[in-house]
């Protein structure tokens, strides 16, 4: 079976680039190889955990530079290790709608709330002081604006009473971590075919 060439974007601990990691070392017929970790910061952490699992990574830094100048080393450092799949998981770069465009189709984001519901930041907070009932996470394509695209998969918990913000944000990531690793893997089952023998963006 030919597995998608997958890398995953991050910029912080790594948890669901672990979450990742853990279901396509555990099973021999994921369809995703993670074949790069890429961090827009130096100091994210999971890099390390990245590293110890075997998996090549890579810093292209973000800040002080351009976001074309930024993209432009991405692109070939995505290139260089023929990706066909990005997966942005804690990716908090933005990026620019040509570049999205050139990977429409085959880049993946995870959000921490039921989209269209709370895009963008703090929606842990931003769900308690809503009252919602329910609050989760969201896997989706990634397309030109920040949190929108098609939705691939959603993962739904209860907002209990007495939740703070850490309370509420552990037991969605507990849902992301479960949810993540499947939606990828429908996903790049669906590539895969289209793929073969051809390295797509490189
Ligand atoms: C996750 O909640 C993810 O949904 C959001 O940023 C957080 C990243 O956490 N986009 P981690 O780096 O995967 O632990």
């Amino acid at each position: 079976m030919s597995r998608t060439r997958t890398a995953i974007l991050i910029s912080g601990r790594g948890s669901n680039m672990m979450a990742l990691l853990a279901a396509a070392a555990a099973d021999p017929a994921y369809p995703a190889a993670f074949v790069l970790v890429v961090s827009n910061r130096a100091d994210a952490a999971g890099l390390a955990h990245a590293a110890a699992q075997g998996i090549p990574t890579a810093i292209v830094e973000s800040r002080g530079r351009s976001r074309e100048a930024f993209e432009a080393e991405l692109q070939a450092v995505l290139a260089a290790q023929r990706v066909e799949l990005v997966a942005l998981a804690g990716f908090m770069r933005v990026l620019t709608a040509p570049f999205v465009t050139r990977w429409q189709g085959r880049m993946v984001n995870i959000h921490p709330a039921l989209l269209p519901a709370f895009k963008g930041l703090d929606t842990h907070a931003r769900a308690l002081a809503a009252g919602v009932a329910e609050h989760g996470c969201t896997v989706h394509l990634v397309s030109p604006g920040v949190d929108e695209g098609p939705i691939l998969a959603q993962a739904a918990v209860p907002v209990l009473p007495g939740d703070t913000e850490s309370s509420l944000a552990a037991r969605v990531l507990a849902e992301e971590h479960r949810l993540y690793p499947a939606a990828l893997a429908r996903l790049a089952a669906t590539l895969a075919p289209t793929l073969a023998g051809d390295h797509g963006a490189a």
